[in-house]
């Protein structure tokens, strides 16, 4: 299957990816969304926020859910993925979303809380946005996943927890997470897995031009009849001619 690669200017990838989502929640209201966070995808919240503050987009109406989670950190932490959701976009939302489903990273029963979000994700997603990790993985979904895996909690990868501690400033580093896995993200309508920065066009040639594989679980995406990589300029560079 042809994989559609949408290769834009740096300047222009966060508004752009923003606008198309936003036309996404205008077209239907009620749409169910899996987010991510990270680095990749802030300035899209950033400028989805502004597009919600301006009256161009309401999410009064849509479900969002979270792909994961870290476990070890505590409630609020400013590097959990709940908590950075909130202060990127829901926080400023007016109106709040109808709902946002977090993954429950303080209960006595991990696995438990990944069942309940895994039957979340079960009810329905019609787009999911994904970041690309360095190593490969989507989600929490690290090397060594297989697109069978269940949502479930998983360990991170020695260089996941790097990105979580210099990055996102995780202290003490999450000791585990809870993921969406990846047959869950595959049964979505739409899947968009969102890249930027010369640092990932390794990975991501990796992911789209060499046989699917578990050393990169992004590789198993293109399973999907319904993906699209929004790449920028720099994390294109890799990618076969045709594929730019
Ligand atoms: P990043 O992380 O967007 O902060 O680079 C991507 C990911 O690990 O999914």
């Amino acid at each position: 299957m042809t994989i559609r690669v949408s290769v834009l200017p740096t300047a222009a990838w966060a508004e752009t990816v923003a606008e198309d989502l936003a036309r996404r929640v205008r077209a239907e209201p009620g749409l169910r969304v899996c987010l991510p966070t990270g680095d990749t995808p802030s300035p899209v919240y950033a400028a989805l926020s502004g597009k919600a503050a301006r009256g161009e987009v309401s999410f009064g109406e849509a479900t969002i859910i979270l792909l994961d989670e870290y476990l070890g950190l505590a409630p609020g932490h400013p590097a959990r993925c709940d908590a950075r959701l909130r202060r990127e976009l829901i926080d400023g939302l007016s109106p709040q979303p109808a709902a946002f489903h977090e993954i429950d990273a303080d209960g006595p029963d991990d696995d438990e809380a990944a069942r309940r979000h895994d039957a979340i994700a079960a009810g329905g997603l019609d787009l999911v946005l994904l970041g690309l990790g360095g190593n490969g993985h989507v989600g929490l979904n690290e090397p060594g996943s297989r697109p069978e895996d269940p949502t479930r909690v998983v360990r991170i990868a020695a260089s996941s927890r790097d990105v979580a501690v210099e990055r996102y400033g995780a202290d003490p580093p999450p000791t585990g997470g809870i993921t969406l896995g990846i047959g869950r993200l595959l049964e979505a309508r739409e899947l968009w897995l969102l890249v930027t920065g010369e640092s990932k066009s390794a990975i991501l040639a990796r992911a789209l031009e060499r046989p699917e594989g578990p050393d990169c679980p992004a590789s198993y995406l293109r399973r999907h009849p319904n993906v699209r990589v929004i790449a920028d300029e720099p994390a294109a560079i890799r990618l076969a001619a045709g594929a730019r």
